[in-house]
């Protein structure tokens, strides 16, 4: 049976030149990097190559780079290192629950937290951020992309205000790394969290840059591994396969990969909009990153959709999140005005390197029978017909 798998926002395949990369580090490079003999100096080396890689395509000093076992961790890292009691956070509604449970903690803990709002595009405005700001906030922590649209927030508007009012600023760019060019020093930001799995890397690995001269407590004691901002020892072939990553990115986003992603994407949106009535795309309007398209398709249940596209051979995901056996609808969706049977109808379609125009074809031509199988057993949908007298 084919099998096409349009879910690389949750993860993607190691990439064959990132594995080749990591093999040596497992048995024949083995040395743990803070060894000083001749096995410890190897893998140290492959290591501090790794945080070169990642500085370019963050734009940083490899010296800003710390290396974590990958987004959860970094954004955590960024958070409950800085934040103390007495302090102010700012975020957003629609933040990856990384961020989302780390400041519901500490609002529980008794730090004050301001969750802003966003538009029905998925843009929090940064008039908002402006007037959330306090004498005491000591972090803003507003994500790049978004994991379930893909909407790209206005980041360097964000470093403006935050660098003016002399505050901490946090992204998560877990779904922007690779996808679009980052620049840190641009979007002025004083802390930025990528994962690995994410863009050909293996999962369990990532990273936090940190800008020079920002003091972190360490979520973690132990030895002064990455400078004693994180303690344990490095994963090193993981730190490898990240940094192959990094310089494929590089690379792929140099030789205009993105805008073929793009249209590959827009090609999918547009045959499948053209083809299933009643079904929208969330976030339009907005800028997004190239690989990812949200579409409601109204009267049906999501999670069915991708249930039946699962059994014909294709991989997508609802955002969705099954909680006491009642299926809530997205945080994200819900939080951009979508009503809940909206937001539950919708399902994320997430384009990867791997993915060809076959690929497309292949979820276009299932689409429209499965939509409308599902429709015809929905009692939402046959209201919509004219009711026999
Ligand atoms: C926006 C965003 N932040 C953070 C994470 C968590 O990253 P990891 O799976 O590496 O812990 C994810 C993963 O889905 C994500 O999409």
């Amino acid at each position: 049976m084919r099998r096409v798998y349009l879910d690389n926002n949750a993860t993607t395949p190691v990439l064959p030149e990132v594995l080749d990369a990591m093999r040596p580090y497992y048995a024949e490079h083995f040395g743990n990097a803070s060894s000083i003999h001749h096995h410890g100096q190897e893998t140290r080396g492959a290591v501090e190559r790794a945080r070169e890689s990642v500085a370019t395509l963050l734009g940083c000093r490899p010296a800003e780079v710390v290396f974590t076992s990958g987004g959860t961790e970094a954004d955590n890292l960024a958070i409950f290192g800085l934040v103390q009691s007495g302090d102010h956070v700012i975020t957003s509604t629609i933040e990856h629950h990384a961020v989302l449970n780390s400041c519901k903690h500490l609002h529980e803990k008794g730090v004050e937290v301001t969750f802003l709002p966003v538009d029905g595009r998925g843009l929090v405005d940064p008039d908002d951020l402006r007037r959330a700001l306090r004498p005491n906030t000591k972090l803003v922590t507003i994500m790049f992309a978004n994991n379930e649209t893909g909407v790209i927030q206005p980041v360097e508007e964000f470093g403006k205000i935050c660098a003016e009012a002399d505050v901490y600023f946090h992204s998560d760019a877990v779904q922007a790394a690779s996808k679009i060019p980052i620049r840190v020093k641009e979007i002025g930001c004083d802390l930025l969290s990528i994962s690995g799995h994410k863009f050909n890397a293996p999962q369990g690995v990532g990273a936090l840059y940190v800008r020079k001269g920002t003091t972190l407590d360490p979520l973690f004691f132990g030895g002064s591994h990455e400078r004693s901002r994180r303690a344990g020892t490095e994963n090193v072939p993981g730190i490898v396969g990240l940094g192959k990553a990094a310089e494929l990115a590089v690379k792929a986003l140099a030789n205009g990969e993105d805008t073929e992603m793009a249209s590959l994407r827009d090609r999918l949106e547009r045959a499948i909009l053209g083809s299933v009535e009643s079904a929208g795309v969330n976030g339009a309007g907005a800028p997004r990153v190239p690989n990812t398209t949200n579409i409601y398709f109204d009267y049906i249940e999501g999670e069915a959709l991708v249930i039946t596209l699962d059994l014909k051979g294709l991989a997508v995901s609802t955002g969705a999140a099954c909680s006491s056996g009642a299926i809530e609808p997205s945080h994200v969706l819900t939080a951009m005005g979508l009503l809940p049977d909206r937001a539950r109808a919708s399902i994320r379609f997430s384009l990867g390197k791997q993915n060809t125009s076959g690929d497309v074809d292949f979820a276009t031509q299932l689409l429209p029978a499965s939509v409308e199988r599902l429709r015809e057993l929905s009692p939402l949908y046959n209201r919509k017909s004219p009711v026999p007298s």
